[in-house]
């Protein structure tokens, strides 16, 4: 692949793969992003200038930029990764996610459509169009239940997963109804450097380096399944290459944890780190409200993407995780410019009232 077209290069996972493809790959990366609160671009590190990386700041939701995307920069595939993705946020407001996720995963499929249609012979064989999803579209797993395989029904339980499902839905129906060579991959709960304060691995980080109570949603029994986020990223570029057109991989961390567990290994990974002259942090963990329709349980069955393409997570929870906490320590300038008004507001409005409830 020699243009590859990457969505929400700027957030998390994104910016993951947009540094190995600039790392590991002669490909040119088109990098489209709309920088909203949780894309940035210092996340990219030196690929961001690296004459491979081409940085548009384009909205998914706006039709017209997403079709001058594809006719300027001609991609032989894209990798679909813009999205709104945080649950909690969803909850309180559901049509970002609409609108994001499903309008314009939409926009990028008749604009890739129209744009593969234009190829013939081998760049037409070539292209692809990777969706990149998540293992919360399955929704939620029993304690006994076997793991989520590419065969379970979808039942996504937050307007997040439902919006993912939705989008999950019509690019298989554009490689059913109009021959789109898509791939898509469901992936569950990854970690590493660069991940928004929001979501669970991190907010427990900075909380605690900077003493705040660590809000633990329920009784912090619910499981979810880890993954490196530089071994997901390396899957997505493996399915890419290599996955069958048409086909769903399901892509795990074999790493099933209970949320407490995971706040409590922080914890123990902190004070050795970076140790409280007072006390431990684990002091610092407090059982709040849970979410609504709070999934109990995700695991994921990656036998396919083993087996079909030979992919293994390399790195251990633990080891992914020490290294995980350093980040955070030794970065923070990266989180001074990422917590902005925004992300205070965000705390406001997702915390107050769980610890007011109690
Ligand atoms: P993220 O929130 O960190 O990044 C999302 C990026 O998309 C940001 O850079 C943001 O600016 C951009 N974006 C949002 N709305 C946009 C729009 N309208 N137009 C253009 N860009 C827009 O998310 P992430 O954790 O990196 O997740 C990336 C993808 O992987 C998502 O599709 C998500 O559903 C999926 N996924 C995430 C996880 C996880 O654990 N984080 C697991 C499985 C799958
Ligand atoms: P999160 O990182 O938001 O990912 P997702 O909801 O997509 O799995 O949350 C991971 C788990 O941690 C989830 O079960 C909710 C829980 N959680 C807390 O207990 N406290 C928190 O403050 C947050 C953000 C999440």
């Amino acid at each position: 692949m020699k243009r590859i077209l990457v969505t929400g290069g700027a957030g998390f996972i994104g910016s993951a793969v947009v540094r190995q493809l600039i790392d590991e790959t002669e490909a040119t990366v088109i990098n489209a992003d709309a920088l909203t609160y949780a894309g940035n671009l210092e996340s990219l590190g030196p690929a961001r200038d690296h004459p491979r990386h081409r940085f548009e700041q384009v909205d998914i939701r706006d039709r017209a930029a997403v079709e001058r995307l594809f006719r300027d920069h001609r991609p032989d595939a894209v990798m679909h990764l813009a999205a709104e993705s945080h649950v909690d946020r969803s909850i309180e407001g559901p049509a970002a996610f609409v609108e994001t996720n499903v309008t314009g995963t939409q926009n990028l499929l008749e604009a890739a459509r129209a744009h593969w249609e234009g190829f013939e012979g081998a760049a037409r064989d070539r292209f692809r169009f990777h969706h990149v999803s998540t293992d919360e579209v399955y929704g939620d797993l029993g304690p006994d239940e076997p793991p989520f395989s590419e065969q379970t029904p979808y039942a996504p339980s937050s307007p997040y997963s439902a919006s993912k499902a939705a989008s999950d839905h019509l690019v298989r129906a554009w490689h059913q109804t109009y021959g789109l060579p898509i791939l898509i991959t469901n992936c569950s709960n990854n970690y590493g450097p660069y991940q928004f304060p929001e979501k669970l691995i991190p907010l427990m980080i900075l909380n605690a380096v900077e003493g705040r109570s660590l809000p633990v949603y329920g009784n912090g029994e619910n499981i979810r399944d880890w993954l490196y986020v530089e071994d997901h990223a390396r899957a997505l570029r493996l399915v890419l290459e290599n996955g069958r057109v048409g086909r769903t991989y399901n892509i795990g961390g074999r790493c099933e944890r209970a949320n407490l567990k995971v706040v409590q290994t922080v914890c123990q990974i902190l004070n050795r780190l970076c140790p409280h002259p007072d006390y431990a942090y684990e002091r610092l963990i407090e059982f709040v409200p849970d979410r609504p329709g709070h999934d109990r349980r995700y695991a994921i069955d990656d036998s396919r993407i083993a087996r079909e393409l030979g992919w293994a997570p390399k790195e251990s929870f633990e080891s992914g995780l020490e290294k995980t906490v350093q980040w955070y320590l030794d970065n923070q300038q990266w989180l001074d410019r990422v917590r902005t008004g925004e992300y205070r507001a965000w705390m406001e409005t997702n915390y107050r009232h769980r610890v007011m409830e109690k």
